[in-house]
């Protein structure tokens, strides 16, 4: 990495509620049925992306059986993290940004959802500042992630404008997409086909951001917890778009978090602990 790294023993703004090894381990890929039509816009402009992003890189999922221009191999995965993860810190940016700017033009509260979408942000962000301590992107990546956050910043904010309801669901089928994605890493390492990720330790600060417990810092944990991560992404997002944008409260919030952990059924998804805003 380039530059002096920033000491990370200081306590993080928003602190990660601890997650037990075993909660990450249970995080299943889920799918969100799409009824209505607006249901199916999101899910068909996440899908119509899938394709092209897949398309456009060669990426091949379950490495092992296929021929070597598509094997995924540790350094592929990581330029798909990196690249998807630029991507995925701008939704929750954009949303907390719009639903602030509302709430003062016009002078009424916001029931606690800026919060959520902020922490969505620092928290994929998180994701990818822990993968760039595993690789060191070139020009032509940076070029991308550029490009990518060009047209997804503009695309997304006003789509956002338009209807943040499926926005909301857009998100949470991109996250349905992102526990299916390493899901599919974590499987490649399990199944022997990352070698130089079996015994490989997750870096310091993620040790740190997750408080990892000791023997459960390696790879295969740290992509347990970033999918978990992604799990409750998908929840949180899938749950907001069922809601009223303009009157409902956020369940996510501290007011309303007992009765939302008990009644949620993934059990990666777990709840920020800060207060109402
Ligand atoms: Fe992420
Ligand atoms: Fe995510």
């Amino acid at each position: 990495m380039r530059g002096k790294t920033a000491p990370h023993h200081r306590i993080p703004n928003w602190p990660k509620v601890v997650m037990d090894p075993s909660c990450i381990l249970a995080v299943r890929v889920a799918h969100r049925r799409a009824g209505c039509w607006s249901d199916k816009m999101a899910l068909g402009t996440v899908r119509f992306l899938r394709w092209s992003m897949d398309f456009v890189t060669g990426y091949r999922p379950t490495s092992g059986t296929l021929s070597k221009n598509h094997i995924m191999t540790e350094e592929k995965w990581i330029t798909r993290f990196i690249f998807l993860e630029s991507v995925a810190g701008v939704p929750g940016m954009v949303a907390g940004m719009l639903r602030h700017l509302k709430s003062i033009r016009k002078m009424r509260r916001d029931h606690g959802w800026i919060e959520t979408l902020l922490e969505e942000a620092y928290n994929e962000r998180m994701h990818l500042l822990t993968f760039l301590k595993l690789a060191e992107p070139g020009l032509l990546m940076r070029f991308m992630v550029l490009g990518a956050q060009c047209v997804f910043f503009s695309g997304f904010s006003l789509a956002y404008l338009v209807s943040p309801q499926i926005c909301h669901r857009f998100v949470g089928y991109l996250e349905e997409e992102a526990v299916i994605t390493y899901s599919k890493a974590i499987a490649d390492i399990e199944n022997g086909f990352l070698p130089r990720w079996t015994h490989l330790k997750a870096p310091d600060m993620a040790v740190k951001y997750w408080q990892m417990p000791e023997g459960h810092r390696n790879m295969h944990s740290l992509l347990l917890y970033v999918r978990a991560d992604e799990a409750k992404h998908r929840d949180v997002n899938h749950t907001l778009g069922n809601l009223d944008q303009n009157k409902d409260p956020n369940p996510f919030s501290a007011k309303f978090r007992v009765q939302v952990q008990n009644a949620l059924p993934s059990p990666g998804a777990t709840l920020q602990s800060r207060s109402n805003a």
